[in-house]
């Protein structure tokens, strides 16, 4: 899958501004980035749903969209806006996909059944759409993207608005769909859950890529292992920023006092041997985000 010199407009915003992207087959690879960074806009260019203004999108090795139609058959979507059909029944909404995605009629009542199974609604397949809480919507609709054994699945942020134990579960999906094969392209505002799936994240910003690469070789990167946050304005932060200064130690605002980025290096750099007061914690892709860009990730 690659995206190059990708430009998409919407009149006076551009929503992707000359991205170029290379998703290499069968990993699991995450977009992150702020709310209006692009994500979803990206993702409609592989699907065909938008058409670039610029550049090139390929994908699973067709030219897209001239050939979107095999691509749509090949690839599984699940939308951050949910487009179930309200009127039809849980069996009825899989069923309309079932026939979209080009199973044949005899084997889909089997994937019907399979798809009830994944969204955990076996026991609500008579129940029409409208009926159904966020969460088994939800369920629904990345059921319904996974009916026919995709090659290529896109999620975009297929796990928002569901519990930590549903949460899990398709945590659980998505490992085994990559285990048959699958490249799974998703979009996420869980830090943990893109460092937990992806093999590899690109940071968009402003539509375009700033940094990509495994979780860990980012982080490690760009912010260190550790980071020190500090609360309230007292001495004891003063004391802290000096030292961070001097190490030339990254740190910035956070909502109730500060945080050093890398602050592994802190007493080493600063020699006081002190020690600095305040919550030690892991560095995450949050904190690389922050760095590159200034901006939170939301
Ligand atoms: N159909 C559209 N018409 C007009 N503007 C659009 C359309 N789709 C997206 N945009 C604009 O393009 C920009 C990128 O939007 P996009 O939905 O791709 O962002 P995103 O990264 O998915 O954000 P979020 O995290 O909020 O889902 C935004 O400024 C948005 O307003
Ligand atoms: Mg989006």
């Amino acid at each position: 899958m690659a995206l190059t010199d990708v430009v998409k407009r919407f009149g006076a915003v551009t929503a992707v501004d000359h991205l170029d992207l290379v998703v290499p087959a069968g990993v699991c690879f995450g977009l992150l980035g702020p709310n209006g960074a692009g994500k979803s806009t990206t993702m409609r260019l592989l699907t065909g749903q938008a058409v670039a203004d610029a550049g090139t999108v390929e994908v699973l090795g067709r030219s897209m969209p001239a050939e979107s139609k095999v691509v749509r058959a090949r690839s599984g979507v699940v939308p951050q806006v949910d487009n179930l059909d309200d009127e039809l029944t849980v069996a009825e909404n899989l069923g309309v996909y079932a026939r979209l995605y080009g199973i044949a009629r005899a084997d889909r009542p089997a994937a019907i059944a399979r798809g009830l199974e994944l969204a955990r609604l076996a026991d609500r397949a008579d129940t029409i759409a409208d009926e159904l809480s966020g969460g088994m919507r939800r369920r629904l609709l990345i059921a319904r993207g996974l009916l026919h054994r995709p090659e290529l699945v896109l999620l975009d942020e297929p796990t928002v608005g569901l519990d930590p134990q549903v949460r899990q579960q398709l945590w659980g999906q998505i490992t085994a769909v990559r285990r048959d094969g699958a490249t799974v392209v998703l979009t996420t505002h869980y830090i943990e859950e893109a460092e937990r799936l992806c093999d590899e994240v690109a940071i968009v910003h402003r539509g375009t890529v700033v940094a990509r690469g495994s979780p860990d070789r980012l982080i490690e990167a760009t912010v260190g292992v550790e980071v020190l946050e500090v609360a309230g304005d007292g001495p004891s932060q003063r004391r802290t920023l000096l030292a961070a200064e001097q190490a030339g130690l990254p740190t910035r605002h956070t909502g109730t006092g500060v945080a050093v980025l890398g602050s592994e290096a802190l007493e080493v750099a600063a020699g006081d041997g002190e020690g600095h007061a305040g919550r030690r914690r892991r560095a995450t892709l949050e904190d690389v985000f922050v760095t590159l860009t200034g901006e939170e990730l939301t």
